[in-house]
């Protein structure tokens, strides 16, 4: 090691690695990975294929079969000798990855941290599942939680029947041991029997399971399939919602970017006229106006 580098400061990058397929990886995570002296991954959590970007004779570490105090001290080394670690994590390492507390301790020793995004699990069921989480008028917001009870409890407010009461998506992680109450839950917050479910277990890897389902039938598709573990669930109207036509894409609305063609903006707001008289939610011509500009990512 030189005298320049042996000065320079340690870094630790927290690398969100996706679902688990190894080709689902940013090109930035790739890179972080190629370029870090140690690589910090989990075995159980993303595929082996990640570590192909790891340069020959980077130092690998699996995390999943040691303690945090062993992925600590590789921190501290680094702070000592200035190396660069890319710890992975699965999905984007800003949901229930523990980051926060690597983070802090990271900074006490004075390294530099980086965070690099990743395509969560959620993003990846809807995908496999091919539908869209948000609805014009049936769900436009998305609730990411867990199921409170086990090890870790629930903040108040966050009990999943009371995010239920909103109807809209829900994305439910690490909850599948506990169908039973999941379901309990989701009735009593007030989702209809008959809300479509997507079930996905080790979505994007080789033993990957997608099911459908509703609210009603969930635990008996878990409990058939012995699912306890890496799955995900969504729910939610929005799941079996179609014949759904987003205003933001009509010829009639205009934004920033694109003018409105006159006919069909006459009959944007003859539709939106007539969902203000019955009472209608969301949509109409206000709120689409409204949204000009914005959304359209
Ligand atoms: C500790 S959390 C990590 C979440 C991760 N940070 C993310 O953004 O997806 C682990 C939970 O995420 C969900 N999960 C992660 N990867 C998954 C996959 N490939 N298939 C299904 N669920 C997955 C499961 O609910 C699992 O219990």
């Amino acid at each position: 090691m030189t005298t320049d580098e042996q000065t320079k400061p340690g870094k630790v990058t927290f690398v969100g690695a996706g679902p688990g397929a190894a080709d689902l990886l940013t090109f930035r995570a790739a890179r972080a990975i190629a370029e870090a002296d140690v690589v910090i991954w989990a075995a159980s959590l993303v595929q082996e294929e990640v570590l192909q970007h790891a340069r020959e004779g980077a130092e690998i570490l699996d995390s999943s079969l040691v303690p945090m105090e062993d992925v600590l001290a590789v921190y501290e080394r680094a702070a000592q000798d200035g190396t660069r670690v890319a710890r992975i994590h699965s999905g984007d390492p800003s949901l229930w990855g523990a980051v926060q507390e690597q983070l802090e301790r990271c900074r006490t020793l004075g390294l530099e941290t980086e965070i690099i995004p990743g395509v969560s699990s959620f993003s990846a069921v809807a995908a496999l599942a091919q539908r869209e989480l948000t609805i014009p008028e049936v769900a436009q917001s998305v609730i990411l939680t867990r199921l409170g009870g086990g090890k870790t409890p629930m903040p108040p407010g966050e009990e999943v029947r009371e995010f239920a009461c909103h109807g809209t998506t829900m994305a439910i992680f690490l909850s599948a041991a506990r169908s039973k109450q999941l379901v309990e839950e989701l009735l009593e917050g007030g989702y209809a029997p008959e809300t479509p479910v997507v079930v996905a277990y080790q979505a994007t890897w080789p033993e990957e399971l997608l099911l459908t389902c509703t609210v009603a039938t969930l635990e008996a598709t878990v409990k058939e399939h012995r699912l306890w573990k890496h799955t995900l669930f969504l729910v939610g109207p929005a799941l079996g919602a179609h014949g759904t036509r987003s205003h933001l894409y009509h010829p009639g609305h205009f934004h920033t970017f694109r003018k409105a063609d006159r006919t069909a903006r006459r009959q944007l707001r003859a539709v939106g006229a007539n969902e203000a008289g019955s009472g209608a939610a969301g949509g109409g011509e206000a709120s689409a106006a409204a949204d000009s500009g914005h959304g359209h990512a």
